[in-house]
């Protein structure tokens, strides 16, 4: 029996097509790139095999070399495998894969739309191999893109309205909390929403301000000092 998809699935299943087109736009393009140049350096050399959680219709697991995507909702997911994904229907909460099969785990902007975000966590911790790495790519509520997004959720959007965005410092203190400790991080989008989109470059590290933030992360292995 399938659990009740929650109104974040929901939304993501009725409106797949219009979040795929949105990536099509000259924006979403263009967002679609400094994202990806983020993320890529973070996941490069990293074991397989790899999974998303989240993966919607697998434009950044596709781009990024992650071979299987899980995602609750089926109408993103027959996207994905269109894209040569593997696909899985689940939730990140109660991920249907053993201990330590994973050498990498991404989530891309998928923790603000789970129900359970340190729940999500907790599995990632649990499928990832000894040394794997977890990467995140989060829009930080203290940015001006989080801020936008955030407002645009309270007048309604159709997907925003389901996100709760968190600070950068609180998405940094619930990484901890799940026993993962920061190895690397790059951070994009310091335009503010509705400054053209226009390509900039990727800084390192994680930087307060920054629209886009990628955290690489690994399991503090018990015993390690
Ligand atoms: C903003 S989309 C991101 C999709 C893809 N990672 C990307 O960046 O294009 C968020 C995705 O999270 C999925 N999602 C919502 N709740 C989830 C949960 N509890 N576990 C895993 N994925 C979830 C949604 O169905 C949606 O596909």
């Amino acid at each position: 029996m399938r659990t009740k998809a929650s109104p974040a699935a929901e939304a993501f299943e009725d409106l797949a097509d219009r979040y795929e087109a949105w990536y099509d736009t000259t924006p979403g393009r263009v967002l679609f790139d400094l994202e990806l140049a983020a993320l890529r350096p973070l996941l490069a050399g990293t074991a397989r095999p790899r999974l998303e959680v989240g993966v919607g219709s697998g434009r950044f697991a596709a781009a990024l070399g992650i071979e299987v995507g899980l995602d609750p909702a089926e109408a993103p997911l027959r996207l994905a495998k269109a894209r040569g994904v593997r696909v899985v229907r689940g939730a990140g909460e109660q991920l249907p894969f053993g201990d330590n099969t994973f050498g990498a785990v991404a989530l891309v902007v998928t923790l603000c739309f789970a129900e359970n975000p340190a729940g999500v966590l907790t599995e990632v911790s649990r499928v990832l191999g000894a040394g794997g790495r977890l990467v995140v790519g989060l829009v930080p509520l203290d940015s001006a893109w989080g801020r936008s997004y955030e407002e645009k959720g309270r007048e309604g959007h159709p997907f925003y309205r389901h996100a709760r965005f968190q600070t950068l410092v609180e998405y940094r203190r619930m990484l901890a909390t799940a026993g993962f400790r920061l190895v690397e991080a790059r951070s994009t989008l310091f335009q503010a929403p509705g400054d053209g989109p226009v390509v900039e470059p990727v800084r390192g590290g994680a930087v307060a301000g920054a629209g886009f933030v990628a955290l690489a992360v690994q399991r503090e292995e018990a015993g390690a000092c």
